[in-house]
């Protein structure tokens, strides 16, 4: 529906802003619950392409985080164990959750190719952009 392009256009708009100004942003991207089912799919996003647009909940750190509820802030991806590896090129990883009344629909991820880069204020700004998105969606 139109409403739909409006929102992803918007949600895009986002991306590119995030991934221009935030220089150890290197590919952001959200991913929304499909409906139902117990799975994440791909939505707007802006860096290299990836293979991994449905991500079973409980898999990877997008999967964990669909059912966590956390933030997920990885470090170093070579050091972590049920990661999805989307492009050689990252060294690091931040998922925040989006909620819309409360309920996990979806979420933020943010690939760094630099190593151990996030701190809390990157979690502070992303719970506000996330809280700013669900007002929109
Ligand atoms: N690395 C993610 C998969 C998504 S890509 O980063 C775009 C994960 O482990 O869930």
């Amino acid at each position: 529906s139109n409403q739909d392009l409006d929102k992803n256009e918007r949600l895009l708009k986002i991306c590119e802003l995030l991934d221009k100004n935030i220089t150890y942003y290197n590919w952001v991207g959200f991913y929304f619950r499909n409906g139902e089912k117990e799975e994440l799919l791909l939505g707007p996003y802006v860096g290299a392409p990836t293979d991994h647009t449905v991500i079973p909940f409980g898999k990877g750190i997008c999967g964990q985080v669909a059912v966590s509820n956390e933030n997920f802030v990885v470090p170093d991806v070579a050091a972590q164990d049920n990661y999805i590896a989307c492009s050689i090129t990252v060294k690091a990883e931040i998922v925040v959750p989006i909620f819309v009344n409360g309920e996990n629909i979806g979420q933020i991820d943010i690939d760094s190719n630099t190593p151990d880069p996030f701190t809390e204020l990157d979690e502070r700004f992303l719970e506000f952009v996330c809280a700013q998105v669900a007002t929109i969606l």
